[in-house]
C-alpha cells in the first residue's frame, strides 16, 4: 500500500522539490495558498498550520502516515521583527499536529539553531541561537523530541534552487544581476554548506522509506562561504564573477544578527542511511541543464 504523506509548507522552495520526489505516494500537499500554475499533480488543499482545528481537521480526514513539516516563517529579520508571529509559525504549530497525530513527524530545522562561532556542527553539538528564527527552530525541535511519535529532525541550511516564482531565491538573484551586468554585494564571512532542494528532498524520501528516526544533519558537500557561493554560480553558468564585490555581514546593518560560522557536518546521515550529499557544481550543473532542457 502506497504511503499517506501529508506535506505542509508544500508550494515553498522545498516543498516544489518534495512533491517530485514523493509523486508515487499518496500525497496532499497543504500550504497557505495553492499557486496557479500547479498541475495537479497530487491532492491540494489550503492549511494554516498555526489553527489547530484546521490541522485535526485534515489530519481526521487525510489520515496520514507521515506528516513532513516544511511550513515555516523562514524571512529571519521578519522572524526578529515579529517574534510572536514566529513562534506560533514556527514552534507552537508543531504541537497542532503532535496533539491529534500519531504517525511519523519529519520535521525540518536549520543550522541557526547554532551561535555560529565553531561551525560546521554535528547532532552532538551544543545548540545556542543567536537570533529569533533559530530561538523558534530550536524550540520547535524540543516540542518534537519529547513527544511520543516516532520522529525525525532534519538540521539543513542554506537551501537552493533556481525558483523562478521566488524574489529570495539566491541563485536566481545571482544569475539574473550578472547576465544584466548588475554589479553585486555578496558577504565574504558567512560560512555554511549549500544545499541543493532536489538533494535534501531525496534524503527526505530515504529517511520516509527507510522509517528513519532521530536527529540528522544534510548539507552539501562543501563549507563556503556566501562570496565563493556567488563565484561558482557565475562560473558554472558562464556569467562574469568580477560584478561581485565582497562585503561583510556587518556592514549590512541587518536586523537580526547572523550567525556566521556555521554549516552543518553530514556523516551521521551518511552512514546510518547511505545518504549521499552532492558538492555544489554538481547541483548547479543539474540546475543549469534544466535550463536548457
Ligand atoms: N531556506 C533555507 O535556507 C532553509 C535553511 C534551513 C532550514 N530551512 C527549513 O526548511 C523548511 C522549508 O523551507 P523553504 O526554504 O522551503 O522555505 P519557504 O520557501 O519559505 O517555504 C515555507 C512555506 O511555508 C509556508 N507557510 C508559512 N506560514 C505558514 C502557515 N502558517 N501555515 C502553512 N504554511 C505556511 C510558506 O508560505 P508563504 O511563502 O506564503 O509564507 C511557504 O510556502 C522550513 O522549515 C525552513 O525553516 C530552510
Amino acid at each position: 500500500m502506497k504511503k499517506k504523506v501529508l506535506v505542509t509548507g508544500a508550494f515553498g522552495q522545498l516543498g516544489n522539490a518534495v512533491l517530485k520526489k514523493f509523486q508515487d505516494t499518496d500525497m496532499l500537499a497543504t500550504d497557505l495558498f495553492i499557486p496557479e500554475f500547479f498541475s495537479g499533480s497530487c491532492s491540494s488543499e489550503i492549511l494554516d498550520v498555526t489553527k489547530p482545528e484546521g490541522v485535526q481537521n485534515i489530519v481526521s480526514r487525510f489520515q496520514p502516515d507521515v506528516v513532513l513539516n516544511l511550513a515555516a516563517m523562514t524571512d529571519v529579520d521578519g522572524c526578529e521583527m515579529n517574534p510572536e508571529v514566529a513562534e506560533k509559525i514556527n514552534s507552537e504549530s508543531v504541537l497542532n499536529f503532535l496533539e491529534v497525530f500519531d504517525g511519523a513527524f519529519i520535521h525540518i530545522s536549520t543550522d541557526y539553531v547554532f551561535n555560529g562561532k565553531t561551525g560546521p556542527y554535528d547532532e552532538e553539538d551544543l545548540p545556542d541561537p543567536i537570533n529569533m528564527y533559530g530561538k523558534t527552530k530550536l524550540s520547535s525541535e524540543k516540542y518534537v523530541m519529547k513527544h511520543p511519535n516516532p520522529w525525525c529532525i532534519v538540521r539543513t541550511n542554506v537551501v537552493f534552487d533556481y525558483a523562478k516564482n521566488s524574489d529570495a531565491s539566491f541563485v536566481k538573484w545571482v544569475i539574473d544581476s550578472l547576465q544584466n551586468d548588475r554589479k553585486i554585494q555578496v558577504v565574504h564571512d558567512q560560512w555554511n554548506n549549500p544545499t541543493w532542494t532536489e538533494s535534501l528532498a531525496d534524503a527526505l524520501r530515504i529517511i520516509v522509506d527507510k522509517e528513519a528516526t532521530g536527529l540528522f544533519h544534510y548539507g552539501g558537500a562543501e563549507q563556503i562561504n556566501r562570496l565563493e557561493f556567488a563565484q561558482t554560480i557565475a562560473k558554472v553558468f558562464n556569467l562574469d564573477d568580477s560584478l561581485i564585490k565582497p562585503i561583510t555581514t556587518e556592514s549590512l546593518n541587518q536586523i537580526a544578527p547572523r550567525p556566521l560560522k556555521c554549516g552543518l557536518k553530514t556523516h551521521l546521515i551518511k552512514s546510518k542511511l547511505q545518504v549521499t550529499t552532492l558538492p555544489l557544481e554538481v547541483s548547479l550543473k543539474h540546475i543549469k541543464s534544466k535550463f536548457s532542457s
